[in-house]
């Protein structure tokens, strides 16, 4: 089954998820903002003007901005100053977080995986945003985009768990079964996909970035990734297991879960060792301590 080729997972995707229209849709002002972004002419003001459209998006955007996240010296009272004092492109990637955060949170058929997801996705968004600001000197990666493909990168398995639940059933059982295995290695062994494909396939539904689609789809394999001229998938897959090894592995035995090795490829590209990368691990246990706003955000409590 893994063989099959990209075409032949879509249709896959496709007939499963039943039709696309059941996924979930991005909110209007994301699609807006993003449309607006490529006039060179759109200026600050326009950005905020458009946020305002839509009150929720925008009261999520002020917490995030007014959050310990960014850490800003005063109160920011409206969406058009946010806009002004954290820039246009971290407003986008604050309203993507938002829109994904609000699409999902909603469903709370699996609580026990709601709460591990999130954590996990903020963990690697925060290990992302790390180490793309160490690791600037190596790649042009800025911050804001690594963040949202940190939080995105395991999307698809949010997809598997809320519209494939009985596949997802099967996915748990087996993994209860086989603790040893990996849940890539699990996944293509019942669907014949795993949840990368799902993830770029919703990506693209969402018309994301492409270079955002190629993060979701690759970070496990970055090398497999066409375009060599994005980092992304390279970060993220280091963010990936940074965050993995800094708040998983380190519990009790029992508790352990099989994780993918580290590619070898992408640490020398980046000039790192696997230990110069788990050094990383003190600071992002404290940089993640600025996640409780986004935590709060997808237990639907802000
Ligand atoms: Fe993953
Ligand atoms: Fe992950």
């Amino acid at each position: 089954m893994t063989t099959q080729t990209i075409t032949g997972i879509e249709a896959e995707i496709n007939r499963l998820v039943g039709d696309v229209g059941s996924l979930p849709t991005p909110p209007i002002v994301f699609s807006q903002i993003q449309k607006v972004l490529t006039d060179p002419n759109t200026s600050a003001y326009d950005i905020g003007g458009i946020l305002q459209e839509d009150p929720a998006i925008s009261a999520k955007v002020l917490k995030m901005t007014n959050s310990a996240y960014y850490g800003l010296p005063r109160t920011i009272e409206s969406v058009k100053q946010a806009v002004v004092i954290i820039g246009i492109e971290a407003i986008k990637n604050l309203v993507l977080s938002a829109s994904v955060i609000d699409s999902f949170s909603k469903n709370k058929l699996d609580r026990e995986f709601q709460d591990y997801f999130w954590r996990h996705s903020l963990a690697t968004a925060f290990a992302a945003r790390l180490l793309s600001r160490e690791l600037s000197g190596q790649k042009v990666l800025d911050t804001e985009s690594s963040f949202s493909a940190g939080l995105l990168h395991d999307i698809g398995k949010m997809v598997i768990s809320v519209y494939l639940s009985d596949l997802a059933e099967k996915i748990k059982a087996e993994k209860i079964e086989k603790p040893y295995l990996t849940d890539r290695v699990v996944e293509n062994e019942i669907m014949g996909f795993d949840h990368t494909h799902i993830g770029a396939y919703l990506g693209g539904h969402w018309k994301l970035p492409a270079k955002l689609v190629e993060a979701v789809r690759y970070h496990h394999d970055p090398v497999a990734c066409e375009n060599p001229e994005n980092g992304l998938p390279h970060l993220i897959h280091l963010a990936n297991y940074l965050a993995l090894h800094t708040f998983d592995l380190n519990q009790e035995e029992g508790n352990k879960i099989a994780i993918d090795a580290v590619h070898g490829d992408v640490l020398e590209v980046v000039g790192l060792t696997e230990d110069d990368l788990l050094a990383y691990a003190p600071a992002l246990r404290d940089e993640y301590l600025k996640a409780e706003t986004f935590l709060e955000m997808a237990r639907g409590a802000a």
